[in-house]
Order: structure tokens, then C-alpha cells, then sequence
């Protein structure tokens, strides 16, 4: 291909123009389905936007998700490497290593289980609910709501003390900010592992009827674990269970009071919500700057020829708005059929959280339409603050009011 590195577009695109639902517009700024862009961090990548592609570079063993190999895409440059560090976050790890982690969390995060703490997840919804509405009118749904939720029920159940929720909470934020140097992003992933060492330790010694107590006392399959692998695994867990679907509360809000007849229909009928949540989840698309991978092989994907030892980004929001997949997709349509997104990803990495984080959007949703059925907005649509800073799409703050 002709032209030089600086030819190409810079990614991740800047989205300051484009309102809290629209995903940060491709069109236009590539010259192909596959094609090259500029990385933050001085390489370049293929940036892969057709649902069908990026399906297959998710699922290909030719892709490496393994963050610490020499020319892997970055969006920010990597820290020192230390072994401790590595251990036990299988995010970053490919076969056989990753799904010897994965598979002893399996039995925690299946869908049997997680009917289980429907009963806790409801309790949940409707105590931060209570608060909510003996505080206000007016209320910021995301400070009061959207954050608190998720948090609690993955403390429960991981074992983590909900009273810490301001550290943790503060510190994923700097981890997850775009706008974060290499170094306060390791000041804040070393402050959650020492907090975690600390618990898997007192885990250890007293035991306990969580995930980290479980995998403390080693009762997992695929044999004991070392200390800092628990301590990776938590912080994975703990990182990617409460933000992530904060953010997707939040914005979900912010969609159904713009189709105020959807959220009317939700409380009428709350059996809409799972569709309803699967075309949340495909509008909303939250993790925008996509899933980086490194070809290890050659691979051809889309007619386009990747070399190994080139970087992959694998464009989910693009991939959830292909018009070859989801007619109009740029329409938030609470009717369609939208079960083929990927919004959790795809492949072996797919979200192992994924049924957690479905049933909390639901409970999460049928409850506000049927609590507060005059949910409206505070301040104009336009004044929402988007995150502009963060790897994963959210809002800043939701100011909403009611009767
Ligand atoms: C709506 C909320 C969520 C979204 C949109 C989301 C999205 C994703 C995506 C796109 C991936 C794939 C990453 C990759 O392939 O590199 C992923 C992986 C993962 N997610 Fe989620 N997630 C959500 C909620 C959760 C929750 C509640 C948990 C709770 C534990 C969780 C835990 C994980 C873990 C551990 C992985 C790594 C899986 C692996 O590498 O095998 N996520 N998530």
C-alpha cells in the first residue's frame, strides 16, 4: 500500500462533536472495510470494521490478545513488564494459558448461577432506587443508580467490601482513562493489587463464601492457584464488573428517555426488556476504541492481507452498526432482532460476564420504568456530559427529575 504512517487517520477517532449515542463515526475517515490508522502510541494498525471480520479475527487463532508481545497495537504505552503484573489477568493471554483461568470461573459467571442472585440483584436495584428517591428530585442517576448497582453485586460476589467503593471506583477510573499517563495508570492498577493482596490474604486465613474465597482455598478445577494470580483474576473481575455496565445503566437511561414510548412500553410489559437490552447493547456498543490483537500468522481477513507480527483493532462499534448485518443501523429500534451483536466481544475472550451484566440491565431498567415513570431529563438533552476520556463510552454525570 502506498503513503507513510502519517497518511493514515488517527485512532481512536475524536467523537467531540457527536452526541452521548452515536458511535465515533468511521465513515468517511477509512478508505476500506480494512484498512490502516495511526496509533496514539507512533505504529499503526489495521483497523477492521465489517461485523463479519471482525467476528473473524476475534475468533481466529492466528490473533494473539496478548498484550506484552513486541509490535502488539497500543493505545498507550506499556509500563516496565513484571511478572507479577501478568499473572492471573487472562484478559491479555492466549491458548492454552487463558482458558485454563477461564474455565475455573466458568461455573461462577454461568447463567444457572447467575439466576441465583436475581433475588440479590433486585434488592440491590430497589435499596439505590429508595435512596434515590427519598434524596430527590432532582438526583444524578449515574452517582445515585447507575454506579452503585453493579458495584455492590460484583462485591458480593467476589467477597469485596462495598465500603471500599470509593477507592476501587476512583482508581478503575484512572485505569480506564484515556487521558491517564503510564505512570498514574500503574500507581492505580498497584493500589488495587495491594488492596486485593491484602484481601486474597485475610481470604486465605478466614475463608469465605465468594469467588475470591472459593479460589483462595483453591476449591477450583485446574488445580491452586499462587497468591498473585488470585490477586490478578480479582482485579480483572473487579475492574471489568462494575464500570462496564455502569456505563451501559447510564447511557440506556439516557436512550429510553429520548423513546419515552419504550420506556413507557418497558413498564407496561417488562418482558421486553431482554430484546430490549440486546438492542441497548448494540446501539450503545460501549467499548469504543475496539479489541486490539496481534497476527501471529498470515492471515487474510476481508481480502485484505495482514503479515504476522501486524496489529489488529477490531472495531466492535463500527461492527454493531454494519448495514450488511442490522438494517438501518444507526436506528435505535427497540422491535429488531439484535442477538447477532458484539458488544461483549467474540471468540474465546468473548465476556465472561456477560449474563451477569444482561440480568443487571434488565432488573435495572424494568425498575426504573416502573418506579419512576416520570423520569425525565434536568437539564437539555445536549448539556449530558459524555466521558470523553475514557476507553469505555459512559456519562459523566445523568441529572434527571420526577414527580
Ligand atoms: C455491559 C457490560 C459489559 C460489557 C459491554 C463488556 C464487554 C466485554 C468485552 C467486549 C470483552 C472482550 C475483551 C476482549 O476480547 O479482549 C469482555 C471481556 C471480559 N469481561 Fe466483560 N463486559 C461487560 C460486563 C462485564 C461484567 C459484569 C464482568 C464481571 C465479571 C465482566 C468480566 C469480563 C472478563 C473477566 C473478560 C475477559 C474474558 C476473557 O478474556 O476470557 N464483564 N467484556
Amino acid at each position: 500500500m502506498a503513503g507513510t504512517v502519517t497518511d493514515f487517520p488517527l485512532f481512536p477517532f475524536s467523537d467531540s462533536d457527536r452526541a452521548a449515542f452515536d458511535p465515533p463515526d468511521y465513515h468517511g475517515r477509512t478508505e476500506a472495510p480494512v484498512s490502516r490508522v495511526v496509533l496514539p502510541t507512533g505504529g499503526w494498525a489495521w483497523l477492521v470494521t465489517r461485523l463479519a471480520d471482525v467476528r473473524e479475527v476475534l475468533r481466529h487463532p492466528g490473533f494473539s490478545a496478548d498484550i506484552s508481545r513486541p509490535g502488539f497495537p497500543l493505545l498507550r504505552p506499556l509500563p516496565p513488564a513484571r511478572d507479577r503484573d501478568r499473572a492471573g489477568f487472562f484478559i491479555r493471554m492466549d491458548e492454552p494459558e487463558h482458558g485454563r483461568y477461564r474455565r475455573m470461573l466458568t461455573p461462577e459467571f454461568m447463567l444457572k448461577s447467575v439466576r441465583r442472585l436475581e433475588p440479590l440483584i433486585g434488592r440491590t436495584v430497589d435499596g439505590f432506587l429508595d435512596d434515590m428517591i427519598g434524596y430527590g428530585p432532582p438526583a444524578d442517576l449515574v452517582a445515585r443508580f447507575a454506579l452503585p448497582v453493579p458495584s455492590m453485586v460484583i462485591c458480593h460476589l467476589l467477597g469485596v467490601p462495598y465500603d471500599d467503593h470509593a477507592f476501587f471506583q476512583s482508581r478503575t477510573r484512572v485505569l480506564l482513562s484515556s487521558g491517564s499517563t503510564v505512570e498514574q495508570a500503574q500507581a492505580a492498577a498497584d493500589d488495587l493489587r495491594d488492596y486485593l493482596s491484602r484481601l486474597v490474604a485475610a481470604k486465605r486465613r478466614d475463608g469465605g463464601d465468594d469467588v475470591l474465597g472459593r479460589l483462595a482455598a483453591g476449591r477450583t478445577r485446574g488445580g491452586p492457584l499462587d497468591h498473585d494470580e488470585i490477586v490478578g483474576m480479582a482485579l480483572l473481575l473487579l475492574v471489568a464488573g462494575h464500570e462496564t455496565t455502569a456505563n451501559m445503566i447510564g447511557l440506556s437511561t439516557l436512550v429510553l428517555l429520548h423513546h419515552p414510548g419504550q420506556f413507557a412500553a418497558l413498564a407496561d410489559d417488562p418482558d421486553r426488556a431482554p430484546a430490549l437490552v440486546e438492542e441497548l447493547l448494540r446501539y450503545l456498543t460501549i467499548v469504543r476504541t475496539g479489541l486490539p490483537r496481534l497476527a501471529v500468522a498470515d492471515i487474510e481477513i476481508g481480502g485484505q492481507h495482514i503479515r504476522a507480527g501486524e496489529g489488529v483493532i477490531a472495531l466492535l462499534s463500527a461492527a454493531n452498526r454494519d448495514e450488511e448485518a442490522f438494517t438501518e443501523p444507526d436506528r435505535f429500534d427497540a422491535d429488531r432482532d439484535a442477538q447477532q451483536h458484539i458488544a461483549f466481544g467474540y471468540g474465546a475472550h468473548q465476556c465472561i460476564g456477560q449474563p451477569l451484566a444482561r440480568t443487571e440491565l434488565r432488573i435495572a431498567l424494568v425498575a426504573l420504568a416502573q418506579r419512576l415513570p416520570t423520569l425525565r431529563l434536568a437539564v437539555p438533552e445536549e448539556e449530558v456530559a459524555v466521558r470523553r476520556d475514557s476507553f469505555i463510552h459512559g456519562l459523566q454525570r445523568l441529572p434527571v427529575t420526577w414527580n
